[in-house]
């Protein structure tokens, strides 16, 4: 039987989508990236890796609607199974949820429901909390809602920035998410 193909999603600098595509015993080929940024960091190491890349700007689509359907374009014509989003910075729309939902996972760096959002390393530092975490969860319409897979949690240490929480939480995501 064919290997299953994956799509990484991310817009930024991409470490999660290294760990993913580089990792040795992944259970599936990292077969696409597709990236909504175009210059983001995410897409020199895709072609280090020798992994094609989408690029694809929103702004140069009229509708969400269009936007996403080109994406869905494109995951036909690689074949895609699986969705990964690692660092993707916008909520997935109706069109691809429509046709991907149970099949799109998304990793958070913060112990979901806890500090959902665009800066939950962040958010969770400033409150104040004792511990966080990373969540690989099922992506559906809200916001860091979807139904969780695994988590694990990350003390946050007396003497911890929020750059050296940062780390050690990306360190648990890079090994967390490829298995
Ligand atoms: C990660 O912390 C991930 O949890 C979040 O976005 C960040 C992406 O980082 N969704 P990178 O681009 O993989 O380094």
């Amino acid at each position: 039987m064919a290997n299953v193909r994956a799509a990484v999603f991310a817009s930024g600098t991409g470490s999660n989508f290294q760990a993913i595509a580089a990792c040795p015993d992944l259970a599936c080929d990292v077969a696409l990236l597709v990236c909504d940024r175009p210059g983001a960091g995410v897409i020199d190491l895709a072609k280090k890796l020798g992994v094609p890349a989408f690029v694809i700007n929103r702004d140069d689509f009229v509708s969400k609607t269009d936007f996403e359907k080109a994406i869905l374009r494109e995951l036909e014509v690689y074949k895609i199974d699986w969705v990964f989003l690692a660092g993707y910075m916008r909520l997935i729309g109706s069109v691809l949820l429509d046709e991907w939902e149970g099949r799109i996972v998304n990793i958070h760096p913060s112990l979901l429901p806890a500090f959902p959002g665009k800066d939950g390393i962040g958010d969770a530092f400033r409150a104040g909390a004792a511990e966080t975490g990373v969540t690989i969860h099922y992506v559906d319409s809200g916001m860091d809602t979807g139904e969780i897979i695994a988590q694990e949690k990350v003390p946050i240490l007396p003497e911890d920035t929020e750059v050296t929480l940062k780390q050690r939480i990306q360190q648990v995501e890079h090994r967390l998410y490829p298995e």
